[in-house]
């Protein structure tokens, strides 16, 4: 598990002000889901905790220590779309993952090394419900069995951080309920801190621990370029971490929630 501080970040462009004034503390194995407009800097902002791009000004710090500077196996990435190779089978990409991880400039194990990799990929893809369909290729797959192909390649290397960029954003409101169901287990199993992008704020309630509003203050057209967005809300979910019945026969499922119901244990900061 892992923990997140991120304080006084600013993000600009040549010319424009993306993000300003971000402070956020992320405790270890929080589900932080981030909700906002569209071009407000969401994924900017998950950039910046990947690694691949520096804030302009202010700190982020991995577990007390500043973020290194490049994207590493300690943080996993899946994003909306295109995330797995088409190329690859299903136990190639997750396989690769693990690779990459191990062996950064060849991209291959091989003897007991790889072995055990081919085990521990098994495992996982068992646990997001592809132990059927190794041998296949992406094109191959539905759109959710791609996203959790995607989820187990990220996985693999036993990320501290997993960041999730509209994951879920492309599937059919069915196979989101599942795949919500499993994202939770993972989380809850796996002891990982999330920080997971969505425009369905009712997704983001009920997979976070933490929603996080990102917003333009200003608006104008004139002040576009000068004002970036910044966090106008940070509330607090309460949630248990322990498996509860609720969550297994999907009860609380926002697919199945009627969506007038108001009383989401929600405290606001
Ligand atoms: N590499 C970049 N260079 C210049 N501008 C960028 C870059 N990446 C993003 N932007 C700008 O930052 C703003 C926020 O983009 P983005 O983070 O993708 O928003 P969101 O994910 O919330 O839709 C947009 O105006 C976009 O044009
Ligand atoms: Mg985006």
């Amino acid at each position: 598990m892992s923990a997140l501080s991120i304080r006084n970040v600013w993000m600009e462009y040549t010319g424009q002000i993306v993000l300003e004034r971000i402070n956020l503390e992320i405790e270890s194995g929080a589900f932080v889901a981030i909700v906002g407009p569209s071009g407000c800097g969401k994924t900017t902002f998950l950039r910046l905790l990947l690694g691949q791009e520096r804030p302009t000004r202010g700190s982020i710090m991995l577990d007390g220590a500043p973020m290194p500077d490049e994207p590493g196996p300690d943080r996993g990435v899946v994003f909306q779309r295109y995330s797995v190779f088409p190329h690859l089978t299903v136990l190639g990409n997750v396989l690769l993952g693990a690779e990459l991880a191990a062996a950064p400039l060849l991209g291959r194990l091989f003897g007991a090394p790889r072995r055990r990799a081919i085990d521990a990929a098994r495992a996982l893809l068992a646990e997001v419900g592809l132990a059927e369909s190794e041998q296949k290729y992406p094109a191959q797959l539905s759109g959710g069995m791609q996203q959790r192909l995607a989820l187990a390649q990220a996985l693999i290397c036993k990320p501290r951080v997993l960041l999730l960029d509209e994951p879920f954003g492309a599937l059919d409101p069915g196979i989101r309920s599942e795949i919500h169901t499993l994202m939770r287990r993972l989380w809850r199993e796996r002891g990982v801190t999330i920080v997971m992008v969505t425009h369905d704020l009712r997704e983001a309630f009920f997979l976070g621990t933490r929603v996080v509003v990102l917003d333009r203050l200003r608006n104008r057209p004139e002040e576009r370029q000068r004002y970036g967005a910044t966090i106008t809300q940070n509330i607090e979910v309460h949630r248990r971490r322990t498996p509860d019945a609720d969550l297994e026969s999907g009860r609380d499922d926002p697919a199945r929630m009627d969506p007038t119901r108001r009383d989401d244990p929600v405290r606001q900061n």
